[in-house]
């Protein structure tokens, strides 16, 4: 399927995560058409790419069904299919409990996170259903497996791991592969701002897994890479950690007997 000169939708794509998808599939042959809602940045990353024969942009919000199906069927129609998606447009959260959060921004979140997310698959799963093959990639996050105090942002990564299992399922049929990254703390220019504003802090983000290393956009484009590649052709319906040994560290580190070889 990534073979020859495919095509590949990427939400959120002028930025982090999804801009580094941008650049790889783009480096791998690939035409790329970005959704996202930031104009500025989503210009810059496909006239970097190429311009409009090698990579368009259009501002569409994930949240408006509507629009999305517009524009997925635009670049449909122009390109003749759809080979790759990756669903990365979404917005963060701070730190708060579920019974302080405002609702409007609860809402909000998931109308981007989440509806975002299914408005995108639905769209380019019908394209992907119609020519019988295609593969997604869906956003989840170290969020999709454990509790973490973002009480719209946790919940929505988890609620995606269970629509990435309905796509794998609905649409296997029809050679169509859906599958999630789960994602740790990845330093993207938000997060990056974050640490250089003093509200992170960078020791306790590079400590938080087995690795001692930061995780780079680049690394999560690699595995949407693998996982779209017909090297994964028998995997479908997974959320994959991408996690620098996070899920399997916080565990270990908690054990009511202590750690055996840590100070
Ligand atoms: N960065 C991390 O540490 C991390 C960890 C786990 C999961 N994730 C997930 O990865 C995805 C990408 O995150 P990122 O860190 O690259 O963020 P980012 O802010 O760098 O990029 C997100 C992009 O989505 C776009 N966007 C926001 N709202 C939109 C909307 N309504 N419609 C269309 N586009 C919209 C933004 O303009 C931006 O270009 C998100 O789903 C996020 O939850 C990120």
């Amino acid at each position: 399927m990534t073979t020859a000169r495919g095509v590949a939708l990427i939400t959120g794509g002028a930025s982090g995560i999804g801009e580094a998808c941008a650049r790889r599939f783009a480096k791998d042959g690939h035409r790329i058409a970005i959704l996202d809602v930031n104009d500025a940045a989503a210009e810059a990353v496909a006239r970097d790419l190429g311009g409009p024969d090698d990579a368009l942009w259009r501002n569409v919000d994930v949240s408006d069904h509507g629009a999305v199906e517009a524009a997925v069927r635009e670049v449909a129609d122009a390109w003749g299919r759809i080979d790759i998606c990756v669903a990365s447009a979404g917005i963060l959260e701070n730190a708060s409990t579920v019974l302080e959060a405002d609702p409007e921004a609860h809402d909000r979140l998931w109308q981007v996170n989440y509806n975002g997310t299914v408005n995108t698959c639905r769209s380019v799963g019908k394209v992907m259903q119609a020519q019988k093959a295609g593969a997604m990639i869906t956003l989840g996050s170290i969020n999709s497996y454990v509790p973490l105090p973002l009480p719209a942002y946790c919940p929505s990564k988890t609620a995606i791991t269970r629509l990435t299992e309905l796509l794998a399922v609905e649409l296997g049929r029809f050679n169509v592969r859906v599958n999630g990254l789960a994602p740790t703390y990845v330093l993207t220019p938000a997060l990056k701002a974050r640490i250089d504003s003093g509200d992170r802090d960078p020791d306790v983000i590079r400590n938080s897994g087995a690795l001692d290393m930061f995780v780079m956009p680049e690394d999560i484009a690699n595995a949407a890479a693998f996982l779209c590649s017909d090297q994964a052709r028998a995997i479908t319906g997974i959320m994959l950690p991408v996690d620098a040994g996070h899920l399997a560290w916080t565990p270990y580190q908690n054990y009511a007997g202590g750690v055996p070889w840590q100070s």
